[in-house]
């Protein structure tokens, strides 16, 4: 962890840089892949941690930009095979800031994920890290089972989990995953045609979406295709599985009160004593992720 420091960046290139969404969107989500190579990064990352960029320039009061934590999209042994090329998935941010004074309403689009969604190939950038030692796959990939639920860009991590676990050099782990994956719009799902082909490639992956505006039919969170699904249902009362979640907090709370159902809320969450096992206590701040549940979310 933390091999290159914010204060002393490394600097990698550029390599690729796509679209990942399934169709035209009112949202701009890219897949951004970074060599390494030369860069105490190279090799020395792995999949659920997160790396720095350091946005060029100077922020408003002179100083120069933070460092920006964003999630490496690729398996551990990277985009390459052999560690020398990340990813990370980057959505374009836009937004309209307001003020208390009616007169003053502008467009906002942030300092770091626009100006690297902009950069060419082969350009440089500012990297740091890596960093985060908690969110990873177990080093026994084969001994446990696999639910993975992410909301929007949430999804970086699960790509280079999945890969990991389903392309690996050994061949690919056995073990029954589900991911669960959602977003606004249909257009938006991101990576869709890499899930889609491992769907139909793998008898032991499944893939769900949840889409929460479709233009027909009910809107869908991503906790309510956890609830509907009998097989991720049987999948949280094995005895191996391990829940990641990755993306926005509020999905937390509606698979925390399925667990009730399905009697498993021991098994995946800590209740201190002070606090009664009960649905409607899952949103108190006591309660904790177990050793089972492993939480990305903001
Ligand atoms: P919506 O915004 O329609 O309410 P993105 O980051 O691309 O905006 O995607 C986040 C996705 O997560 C959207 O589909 C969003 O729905 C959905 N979402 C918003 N709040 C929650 C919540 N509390 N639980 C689960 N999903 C949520």
């Amino acid at each position: 962890m933390n091999l290159v420091r914010p204060k002393e960046p490394v600097i990698g290139r550029v390599v690729r840089s796509e679209s990942c969404m399934a169709g035209r969107s009112a949202s701009f989500v890219r897949h951004v892949e970074i060599d390494v190579s030369g860069t105490p990064l190279e090799g020395n990352f792995r999949v659920g941690q997160a790396f720095g960029v350091v946005p060029p320039g100077r922020d408003a009061s002179g100083k120069l930009h933070a460092v920006r934590l964003y999630s490496i999209a690729s398996p551990s042994w990277g985009e390459d095979g052999a560690g020398k090329v990340l990813s990370t998935t980057v959505k374009r941010v836009i937004d309209e800031r307001k003020t208390d004074d009616p007169q003053v309403h502008d467009l906002f689009l942030g300092v770091c994920s626009n100006w690297l969604c902009d950069v060419p190939l082969e350009a440089e950038v500012a990297i740091t890290g890596p960093s985060g030692k908690r969110f990873l796959l177990p080093s026994d990939t084969a001994a446990h089972d696999y639910v993975f639920v992410a909301t929007g860009t949430g999804i970086a991590p699960f790509r280079g989990m999945i890969k990991e676990l389903l392309e690996a050099p050994g061949g690919p782990c056995n073990s029954q995953i589900h991911l669960v994956l959602g977003v606004p719009y249909g257009t938006d799902l991101m990576y869709d045609d890499l899930f889609t082909s491992l769907d139909q490639a793998h008898d032991n992956f499944h893939y769900h979406t949840a889409i929460s505006r479709p233009e027909r039919g009910p809107r869908r969170y991503v906790d309510r295709a956890v609830v509907e699904s009998s097989q991720i249902g049987e999948l949280l009362q094995g005895d191996r599985t391990l829940l990641y979640m990755c993306g926005l907090k509020g999905m937390e709370e509606g698979i925390y009160r399925h667990m009730f159902d399905l009697g498993v809320v021991d098994q995946y969450l800590e209740w201190p004593d002070s606090i009664e096992r009960d649905p409607a206590n899952v949103g108190e701040r006591k309660v904790r992720a177990g050793a089972r549940c492993l939480l990305e979310v903001y």
